[in-house]
């Protein structure tokens, strides 16, 4: 079966570089990407590629050269239902905020849509690829969809999980450790449309590389990498809090435990607690479907990663308090960085807004600089948390596009994310203009200590 036309439903941080980057090195099939956000299509289809609403390193670059070659953006749903022979599910999955597995369980309602709108447009034979992170078993639930309201036509589920990184992507598309696909091996038809999508990958993945599976096994894939992950971070956020106890060093623990081959040196970076919109709500999902089974040692074992991350990120604002004399009221902190991670203008989890929430709480004002996030996310992000009225989260946060005005006149600065040109900022000049002590929080590891000092900062960073 050779694919002509694919449809990507979802036009966001997964869906958007995935098909920039299929439709690059598969310039004979034409794919379009739709939403039902008409904002996002515009700011994907504007004439200066630099404007796409995701900042990724590298990938304007490849929307530059495929768009209105063979990739294309639009809000007509329906119209690429019907002309795709496969059609990626790439919709947002957020933590159910209401009802049964509240805060827990994945909200499946977007997934349900999709599939309802594909069983109403498709008049032909479709393969349908389960994008998103889901719960175990979810693809059961779209062919039970698909088949019971579609018109007559066949279905083919397969899952193949994302495993690229927001501020990497580009680069974890191009060259991924794997692909992995599941599908009804045990079925010629479900062989076949697997075989069709390894073909499309293996236009630049090399054979070896992809990894076929049932779909089971590929869904549960998906949440153990990001469970594994996210635990590795945990892991090292503890013994954090242990090294600024005894005096070691979590840096130097990192590298010499990383050193043995078994355990190896990635993801062992500490920090003020991990963000995205994955580990927690994956870990979440874990947590929901150990339980739904009556797994209850599972299901603690893996909400234990949580809880750490939650007291690091709690821990890092409350010793903020505690150093600028147990009060922050009516204090100016500044805040570098907002992102959840360095290179990409995505701040879902965020470990600042969970940070500023709780200084606010202790009556700060805070004063953001970010490279790539807006003002109007920053307030969006903290009005979501529902803790206090919009008017008063606008009257106690500023945010400004220049790090040393937002640096001026504080009372402490404290670094949020790791942006490499927070490195770089003339701190002789940022702390003469501070008021005195002059704290500085550095929640990234990523400044210098002895310099900072020398400078005249009172420095504190994770794990020192
Ligand atoms: C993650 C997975 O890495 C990816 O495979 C999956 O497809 C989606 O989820 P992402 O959330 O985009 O990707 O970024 P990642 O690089 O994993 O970072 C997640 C969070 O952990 C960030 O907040 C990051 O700052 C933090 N982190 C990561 C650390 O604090 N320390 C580390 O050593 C690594
Ligand atoms: P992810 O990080 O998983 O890509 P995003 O939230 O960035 O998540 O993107 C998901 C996109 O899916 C959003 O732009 C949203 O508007 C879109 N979406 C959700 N439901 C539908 C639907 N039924 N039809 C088309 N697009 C949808």
């Amino acid at each position: 079966m050779k694919i002509k036309n694919i449809c990507c439903i979802g036009a966001g941080y997964v869906g958007g570089p995935t098909m920039a980057v299929i439709a690059q090195k598969c310039p004979e099939i034409n794919v379009t990407v739709v939403d039902i956000n008409e904002k996002r299509i515009a700011a994907w289809n504007d004439k200066d590629v630099e404007n796409i609403p995701i900042y990724e390193p590298g990938l304007s670059e490849v929307v530059a050269e495929a768009r209105d070659r063979n990739l294309f953006f639009s809000t007509d749903v329906d119209a690429a239902i019907d002309k795709a022979d496969l059609i990626f599910i790439s919709v947002n999955t957020p933590t159910k905020t209401y009802g049964m597995g509240k805060g827990m369980a994945a909200d499946l309602k977007f997934i349900e849509l999709c599939a309802r709108q594909i069983a109403r447009v498709a008049k032909d034979d479709k393969i349908i690829v389960e994008k998103s992170t889901l719960p175990v078993r979810t693809a059961e639930a779209l062919k039970n969809i698909l088949e019971n309201t579609g018109n007559g036509v066949n279905f083919q589920i397969l899952s193949n999980p994302e495993f690229l990184a927001e501020g990497t992507a580009v680069k974890d598309l191009m060259k991924p450790d794997r692909v992995l696909i599941g599908g009804d091996i045990n079925s010629e038809e479900g062989k076949e449309a697997v075989q069709a999508l390894v073909d499309i990958y293996n236009h630049w993945v090399p054979k070896e590389n992809i990894l076929t599976t049932n779909v089971w096994s590929s869904e549960l894939s998906k949440l153990t990498a990001n469970a594994f992950l996210a635990q590795r971070v945990s892991s090292i956020n503890a013994m954090s809090e242990l090294c600024e106890k005894t005096g070691a060093d979590v840096n130097e623990v990192a590298k010499a435990v990383g050193m043995d081959s078994r355990i190896g040196a990635k993801f062992l970076k500490s920090s003020v607690g991990f963000g995205g919109s994955c580990f927690q709500k994956d870990i979440l999902n874990l947590v929901y479907i150990a339980k739904s089974f009556g797994l209850n040692e599972v299901a603690d074992y893996w909400e234990q990663v949580i809880i750490m991350n939650d007291h690091q990120k709690k821990r890092f604002a409350a010793n903020i308090v505690k150093t600028l004399f147990n009060t922050v009221s009516g204090k100016k902190i500044s805040f570098l960085g907002w992102a959840f991670k360095k290179d990409t203008n995505d701040t879902r989890e965020s470990a600042a807004i969970y940070v500023a929430d709780y200084l606010l709480n202790e009556q700060a004002d805070i004063v953001i600089y970010d490279p790539k996030v807006t003002k109007e996310q920053i307030y969006a992000d903290l009005n979501y948390l529902g803790t206090r009225s919009e008017k008063e989260n606008r009257s106690r946060v500023t945010v400004l596009n220049d790090p040393y005005k937002v640096c001026e006149d504080a009372h402490a600065i404290a670094v949020l994310t790791e942006w490499d040109e927070f490195e770089h900022l003339d701190w002789k000049k940022i702390y003469d203009n501070m008021l005195k002590p002059a704290f500085l929080f550095d929640g990234r590891r990523l400044l210098k200590k002895e310099e900072k000092k020398e400078i005249g900062f009172e420095f504190y960073a994770i794990g020192n």
